[in-house]
């Protein structure tokens, strides 16, 4: 079982822990889209209770439907989980590596689930002197001795994306090796710009990749997530393998309509461009912070002082935020934040301000 302290989102937890109500700890430690669920869906899943009375179709095949169409690939290409943690475990159960690659500081359920299926697992520590920063070095880490390598664009926890033009060179390095190679791109709706690899898809059958619907469209209570990839029997696998009607009747049909509201979306990247530059620019007001340059919906910094406490001291305050401790290559100094709504970020920078004025 994952422990309460290897995730952000543990309002309960540090609540009970400083003496506070959730109600009053404002969290920035979960990256999740503050305009909340889109409004349309909202009634949709009300209209559509009535599903929770029968089973769900046991191949979703509405919701393969949906997600197929929605990036312009067959639905045997897709394979929709209980939210993307599901088929993390589920690829690697799948999978069988005997030795894997894992680029750290990284999302931890990766180790996990390599670990749970007893896999060997080789670090290849990001640097903290090029910013943790994914460099074209990395290619000479890949050998054909390892069976799969896991990358995370945008990364989790440091928000950094690799040039495209880099990320090709990988896929195709990964190709002649034989590596298959997992990208996790969970958090990349936030990023309009950026070009998904899900493009090229049908020229490296080595390459599946990760979209976690809970982050963008604010439902990690309901759990959605899915998978991509050319290599069917792969894909196959995965499905024979995994236990029935895993993804509730409510989830199935949130993701049957999500993709309609055009809208939503527009709103969230244009809060998104206001509210990133905002806290870049204040945080980087902070002479005892340095922060990286920020790509999705969070902020990744390190507090220059090295008996660092600043999550406890921010908790004081009601602010609860991300302790990068736990990451493998980073400790104790380095925070993840969450981008919020504007009257939050000003509670966090105005904290802040209390906090490190009296460094
Ligand atoms: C990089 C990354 N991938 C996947 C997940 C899991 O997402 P889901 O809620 O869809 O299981 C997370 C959750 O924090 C994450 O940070």
């Amino acid at each position: 079982m994952a422990k309460s302290g290897q995730h952000g989102g543990n309002v309960l937890q540090m609540a009970e822990q400083y003496g506070l109500a959730p109600a009053d700890i404002t969290d920035f430690s979960a990256n999740i889209n503050p305009l909340g669920m889109p409004p349309f869906l909202r009634d949709i899943l009300t209209v559509h209770l009535d599903r929770l009375e029968v089973y769900p179709d046991i191949d979703y095949q509405d919701l393969h439907q949906a997600l197929a169409q929605h990036h312009q690939l067959p639905p045997h290409n897709v394979v929709a989980g209980n939210g993307a943690t599901e088929l993390i475990f589920l690829w690697v159960q799948q999978q069988q590596p005997q030795h894997a690659l894992i680029v750290e500081p990284t999302f931890g359920e990766y180790r996990r689930a390599l670990t749970r299926d007893g896999c060997e697992i080789t670090q290849y520590s990001l640097d903290e002197k090029t910013g943790f920063a994914l460099t074209v070095q990395f290619l000479d880490a890949l050998s054909p001795e390892y069976d799969c390598l896991f990358l995370c664009t945008p990364n989790n926890p440091t928000g950094l994306i690799p040039e495209l033009e880099l990320l090709i060179q990988i896929v195709e390095r990964c190709e002649e090796y034989d590596i298959a190679l997992f990208i996790d791109e969970s958090f990349i709706d936030f990023i309009p710009e950026r070009q998904s690899l899900i493009e090229c898809l049908n020229d490296y059958p080595h390459l599946y990749i990760l979209r976690s619907l809970t982050k963008f469209y604010a439902l990690p209570g309901l759990r959605l997530g899915y998978m991509v990839s050319a290599n069917e029997a792969v894909l196959d696998g995965m499905r024979d393998l995994r236990e029935p009607w895993t993804i509730n009747a409510l989830a199935a049909t949130a993701g049957e309509y999500l993709f309609r509201d055009q809208k939503y979306v527009e709103h969230t990247h244009l809060w998104l461009t206001q509210q990133q530059e905002f806290m870049w620019q204040e945080l980087n007001q902070f002479s005892a912070l340095e922060c990286s340059p920020p790509s999705a919906n969070y902020l990744f910094f390190k507090h220059k002082v090295p008996d660092s406490k600043l999550q406890e001291e921010l908790m004081q305050y009601g602010i609860l935020i991300r302790s990068c401790a736990n990451y493998p290559a980073l400790n104790h100094q380095y925070y993840r934040v969450a981008i919020k709504s504007h009257s939050d970020n000003l509670k966090l920078i105005a904290a802040l301000k209390e906090v490190l004025n009296h460094d």
